[in-house]
């Protein structure tokens, strides 16, 4: 019911010519996967051009943040009315936003609703940090994050959920699969909570955190567990194809 969906953030890296030829060198291969939605997330710099050399393919392009405004004196910032009719997805508070950028539940909260506003679809990152993770937190913490970033906001038709534990983030420390699938078994039910269940059904929730194609498999396993946001190894053509395929093998698509 749910199609499997695995997106690239690609981060602070490439420059403009490299982010094109990385889509470039997985085009071909992740078009011929079927039945698994894809999509990268370059630098906003990349995004016309990605969008142009993406052309012909399904897969989709995503932002790797924003600001709630529309428009006005917010030097440095990129509006949802800018993304829109560029990307399908834009990604809202990761946890680097969080951690380095003074992001707040409530600043997701407002992204998350100016970009359903605008048509795009939010990938809406949660997770605890190690402090948290240690001292037996993950669970209060994320249903906070999720109870305060969907406060007020109508039923996001479009909304994907990230859970990204922080300790797990470029540290090649994965959670195991099982971790993840608590955790994200509790998001649904928060998610139903907040909405209902048919929607919290239907809602995609992918695990974030050192994602490579050697532990995939353990992920996509988990019956919550509906795909991945994948960090370092979408920089990596081999990688991330390999994680695609598997994930189109390991839920039968
Ligand atoms: P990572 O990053 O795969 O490099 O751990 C994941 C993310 O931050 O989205």
């Amino acid at each position: 019911m749910r199609t499997p969906f695995i997106a690239g953030n690609w981060k602070m890296n490439t420059t403009v010519p490299e982010a094109v030829k990385l889509v470039m060198d997985m085009k071909t291969q992740l078009s011929a996967i079927k039945n698994v939605e894809t999509a990268v997330c370059p630098p906003f710099v990349s995004l016309t051009a990605v969008k142009e050399a993406l052309k012909g393919s399904d897969i989709r392009l995503g932002a790797q943040n924003m600001y709630f405004e529309d428009k006005g004196a917010y030097t440095g910032e990129v509006s949802p009315l800018m993304l829109k009719g560029l990307c399908d997805y834009v990604i809202i508070g990761h946890s680097e936003r969080r951690q380095y950028f003074g992001e707040t539940n409530e600043t997701v909260r407002k992204k998350v609703q100016a970009a359903v506003k605008a048509g795009l679809r939010p990938i809406m990152c949660v997770g605890e940090n190690l402090a948290e993770y240690e001292a037996g937190g993950s669970r209060d913490v994320v249903q906070k994050q999720l109870l305060t970033s969907l406060s007020g906001i109508d039923i996001p038709h479009d909304l994907v959920i990230a859970y990204e534990p922080v300790w797990a983030i470029g540290t090649g420390r994965a959670a195991t699969g099982r971790q993840a699938q608590l955790v994200i078994s509790l998001i649904r039910e928060t998610v139903a909570g907040v909405y209902n269940t048919a929607f919290a059904d239907g809602v995609r929730i992918l695990y974030g955190g050192s994602v490579t194609g050697d532990n995939i498999a353990e992920f996509i396993g988990q019956e919550d567990i509906d795909g991945a946001l994948v960090g370092g190894a979408s920089l990596k053509p081999d990688q991330f194809i390999s994680i695609v395929q598997q994930t189109a093998k390991v839920k039968n698509v």
